[in-house]
């Protein structure tokens, strides 16, 4: 797993459903050591193995990625099990939606169930900025991008120019 390029929207390879992973063996670690250098390297707060084309369920993140003792969690096989309340995220933005950003409804606090990257089952109740990041990393596990949540003439104009964009490329997707 070599890859050190990011996934970017409108590629169909975000769009699909990650598998979970059934054991957390050295090419797991290979792929959270990967996911980790290009997160923080971005910088972002997290990312999920899909954007680095890695189809597992996976996710890394620091809310605090500039400090200088780094704080890196690893969820594997995470599922949002409760929601509640409602918070407006601000400028939420991804790295796979480069030059991109908009403020998006999420739920004030979660209750996330997942594995730790040794395997030890994590329960993890977050609120505010935690639970966005959250939201956001867990739903690219299920195809979803934060400007699915979106609806504005912004994101249909940002939408129409990197498709057009792509097509000078000649990529076809
Ligand atoms: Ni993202």
């Amino acid at each position: 797993m070599t890859a050190l390029e990011i996934v970017t929207y409108p590629d169909i390879f975000l769009r699909q459903t990650t598998k979970p992973v059934e054991n957390i063996d050295g090419t797991i670690q290979d792929i959270i050591k990967n996911m980790s250098t290009i997160m923080y390297e971005a910088p972002g707060v997290g990312l999920a193995a899909i954007q680095v084309g890695c189809d597992k369920s996976i996710i890394v993140y620091d809310i605090m990625p500039g400090n200088e003792k780094r704080s890196l969690q690893v969820l594997v096989n995470p599922r949002v099990i409760e929601r509640e309340g409602n918070i407006t995220s601000e400028k939420e933005g991804c790295l796979s939606v480069p030059d991109f950003r908009s403020d998006v409804k999420r739920a004030e606090s979660v209750l996330v169930e997942g594995l730790d990257r040794d395997g030890n089952p994590l329960r993890i109740e977050a609120e505010g900025y935690l639970s966005i990041v959250l939201q956001h990393e867990i739903d690219h596990l299920n195809g979803v991008l934060f400007i699915d949540h979106v609806r504005s003439l912004k994101k249909d104009l940002y939408t129409r120019r990197v498709k057009k964009q792509l097509k000078k490329k000649g990529r076809k997707h």
